[in-house]
């Protein structure tokens, strides 16, 4: 397996491994250690289906369920209960019209996020294996949340180091336009989150925040609205960023709990794309139970 980091320890291209077939225990533990140190991964050249793509996954942990908290449909564009595709074609494999609601599972991915950040338990890592790109725009960008946390002083550090953050499905939707029903509301509870995560195994600190975060708890609500803002500026700064542009057959893993990313535009309209998304979860809710009760939020295990 040869590694080649992509933007110092940020990123990683991986050959010399096909993941077509079982992976020798070396080889997986060698894949998460390299994601563990450059929080994504790209996998050039590989021609996986589904179901090989299920099984890389499986190293990293449990498969995400589309099932999970409602409507399977409107999550992506559903496939099976732990496979989705993130594509601007319709049923028939056209490319929609921009304006078509439907689309709003594209559009979600444009602004700044961690996926499924407003659930309690998370999605630990993301895996898309592209199966057609447009010949411009439609990358998928990076910020390197450890880098951007180090570079905050050290005194700032340890204010923002205690303190959660609010995150919802709902804040996440209005930021595109898009208000959601009172029925998914309820369906889709808000979640605390940590602003700080620690990486147990590397010991690298990251923030933890996008376009779900609307504001820090614990201190008056504009103030929190204001933190956000402030932080969401210093990590969107063109250093921290990675811009990944996709070839057919990439298959690339990120680690939701150190980067943030978003798809960038292409002619939608008019050009393919079509990736194969799967999901891996945490192994249960990130934020310390505890600090949340304090603050008089009680969070179901
Ligand atoms: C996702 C996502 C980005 C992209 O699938 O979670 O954000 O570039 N995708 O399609
Ligand atoms: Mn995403």
């Amino acid at each position: 397996m040869q590694l080649t980091p992509l933007q110092g320890d940020f990123g990683a291209a991986i050959r010399g491994v096909d993941l077509r077939q079982p992976l020798s225990a070396a080889e997986s533990d060698e894949i998460l250690a390299a994601l563990d140190r450059h929080v994504v991964l790209a996998f050039p050249g590989q021609q996986i289906t589904d179901e090989q793509q299920l099984a890389v996954a499986r190293l990293i942990g449990t498969p995400t369920s589309y099932h999970q908290g409602g409507d399977p449909k409107r999550l992506f564009n559903y496939i099976s209960p732990q496979l989705a595709s993130v594509t601007n074609l319709d049923e028939n494999g056209n490319p929609r019209p921009v304006k078509d609601l439907r689309y709003e599972g594209l559009y979600n991915t444009r602004l700044w996020h961690s996926d499924h950040s407003w659930k309690q338990t998370p999605d630990r890592a993301t895996l898309l294996a592209a199966k057609e790109i447009p010949p411009v725009g439609g990358n998928t960008e990076f910020i390197d949340m450890r880098a951007a946390w180090d570079a905050i002083p050290a005194r700032r550090q340890r204010e923002l180091e205690r303190l959660l953050a609010f995150h919802s499905r709902e804040h996440g939707r209005l930021q595109i336009g898009v208000k959601i029903s009172e029925e998914d509301k309820r369906r889709f509870p808000p979640a605390l989150q940590p602003l700080v995560r620690t990486n147990a195994r590397t010991g690298r600190k990251a923030l933890y925040l996008g376009v779900h975060s609307s504001h820090a708890v614990g201190m008056p609500e504009q103030e929190g609205r204001a933190l956000v803002k402030e932080l969401f500026a210093h990590i969107a700064q063109p250093q921290f960023v990675y811009s990944y542009r996709w070839h057919v057959d990439d298959l690339v893993v990120w680690d939701n709990a150190q980067t943030t990313h978003r798809s960038t535009p292409f002619e939608e309209d008019k050009q393919r794309r079509l990736l194969r998304r799967v999901g891996v979860l945490e192994n249960g809710p990130v934020v310390d139970v505890q600090a949340a009760s304090r603050l008089g939020y009680e969070i179901a295990a």
